[in-house]
Order: C-alpha cells, then structure tokens, then sequence
C-alpha cells in the first residue's frame, strides 16, 4: 500500500508560496482514443446510482477542463517563475487530453442512453456565463477549488482497490486512473497561480465553500435526471437497493468530506498532502506499456 501523508514543513498557518522548487515537470501523456470506449456498456459500476454519478461526472469534465485552462491561460502573462510557467504548460496540455478523452468516452455513453450531451452543454453554459460575469480572478479561485475536489476524488481512486474494483469496463478504469494521476501532478498548478497574481485567503476559501454546495448539487440533479430515464431504475426495489450500496461507498465517506474541507483552512497548500510516492507508483505502472497510453481493454493498467 502506498503511503499519503501531510507534509509537516509546511505547517498550517504558514503563508502559502509558489511552491516550484523541486516540482517535476507535468508530463503531457500521449493517449490512444480510438474505438477505446466501443467495448463499454450501460452498466460502468457495479450498482445503479453509481454508474450514473460517474456518467454525470464524466459529461461535465470537457467543458470544466475547458473553463479551467481558459482560467489559467488569461494570467499567463504574469507568471515571471519559469518553473511556474512550465508546470503551467503541462497544466494546460493535460487537461486539453483529459478534455479529448473524456468527449470520446461521453459520445458512446450518450449512445448507452446517458444525458452525457446535455449535462455537458449545461455545464458550459454555466460556466461562460460565470465568465461573463465574474472578475477572472474569481474563475481563477474556482479553478483552483476545483483542482482540489478532482486532486481528493484522484487520491480516493488511486488509493483504494475497493473503488476501482467497483468500475466494471476496462477502458473506463484506465481512463479515470490515468486522469487521476494527472490531477495529482497537477494538483497545485492553478493554486499557485492563483497565489503567484496575489489571490488572496479570504477569496479562495469562499470561493471552495460556494463550489463544494453548487457541484454536489449540480452532479447530484445530473445523476437523478439521468437516473430517471434509466428503465432499469423503474424496477421494483432497484433505486432501494442501489442506494443501500452508493451510501456504504467510500466516494460519499467522511474522509472524502474531511480532505475537501482541509482547502478552507487558512494557510492550506495544496502540497502540505504528499502524494509523491503514490504518484510515481501509478506513473511506474502507466508508464510501463510505452510512450502511448493505450486506453483499450488489453493496454489498459489492472486494477
Ligand atoms: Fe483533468
Ligand atoms: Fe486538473
């Protein structure tokens, strides 16, 4: 098992820096899309909600990702550090794959009758809309709020067999492990961006208290319309039973909301959690088929 653990020389309290030195460049991996999703079918998990929850997540992920890089890229400009503005490079390139590979998963799920195009569109909307509206600063504290929700639902992932052993389809196991390995290496990109053009504490901490309520909300009335043009959860007792399972679920568990959390403690830093170890452990072992990914069923990482 591997080993996560607060780092303690960056105690809490302490003002949060741009925290490069020693950073490992953020690697933009070369993915193999296509026809990775043919193989999959409606049942992603091993129970009904949780199927739908992850299409749910899987549809807002483009147009995030999307928003997230559009977010970092408008300060580019100011970020003198060069090894801040390589990160950032990497940054950027990652989520633009994540964004690719998550469109060519959501176009077969849409096929399995998942709204994965309408969450999608909504989600983008929204976003733009936010643009519009808010400083880009503001967009910039939702990104790094963000990073820190896919960094704690990476964290889980990796970190838990029980979770993973839950996705049924290869392909789709491969891709979200890749993904969240990238969300690790990543973890405190835009933060330190956010930090490195004076964000400020009080800005960052409600901007993750507004994030935290808006996307449970938004995933969970995803999930249940998705939910309720599923057939299957029209049967008798299946919705019952299905909650049964999703509830015992370590992705709804108090650890989960603990991690999450810990961001809207002054002086967080998203490096105070070390993931190194558990990083270059899923690096070994998504790297060890090659330079391309291969996220069909025979190149993909074993659970
Ligand atoms: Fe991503
Ligand atoms: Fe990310």
């Amino acid at each position: 098992m591997v080993q996560v653990r607060p780092v303690s020389s960056l105690a809490p309290g302490r003002p949060p820096v741009a925290d490069t030195a020693g950073t490992p460049t953020v690697r933009v991996r070369r993915v193999r899309l296509d026809a990775a999703f043919d193989g999959l079918d409606r049942r992603l998990t091993d129970d009904l909600i949780s199927s739908h929850l992850v299409a749910a997540l899987s549809a807002v992920f483009p147009p995030g990702e999307d928003f997230f890089v559009r977010s970092v890229r408008r300060f580019r400009h100011r970020i003198a550090d060069p090894g801040l503005a390589r990160v950032v490079q990497g940054f950027i390139g990652q989520e633009a794959t994540h964004s690719r590979a998550h469109d060519a998963c959501n176009a077969r799920l849409a096929e399995l009758g998942y709204p994965t195009v309408g969450v999608a569109r909504l989600t983008d909307r929204l976003l733009r809309l936010r643009e519009r509206i808010a400083p880009a600063k503001a967009n910039l504290a939702l990104t790094a709020a963000f990073e820190h929700v896919t960094a704690t639902l990476a964290e889980l992932l990796l970190t838990d067999a029980g979770t993973r052993q839950r996705l049924s389809a290869p392909a789709l196991k491969a891709l979200l492990c890749w993904h969240a390995l990238e969300e690790l290496e990543h973890k405190a990109v835009a933060f330190d961006v956010y930090r490195t053009v004076g964000g400020g504490e009080t800005l960052r901490i409600l901007t993750m208290k507004a994030a935290r309520i808006g996307f449970v909300a938004f995933i969970a009335a995803a999930t249940l319309v998705s939910l309720c043009r599923d057939p299957a959860a029209h049967r008798p007792g299946a919705l019952r039973t299905s909650w049964q399972t999703f509830r015992r679920s370590a992705l709804v568990g108090p650890e989960v909301r603990r991690r999450l959390r810990d961001y809207e403690r002054r002086g967080f830093h998203p490096h105070q959690r070390d993931t190194t170890a558990l990083e270059a452990a899923w690096r070994a072992r998504l790297d060890a088929g090659g330079e391309t990914l291969d996220l069909r069923g025979a190149g993909a990482p074993a659970a």
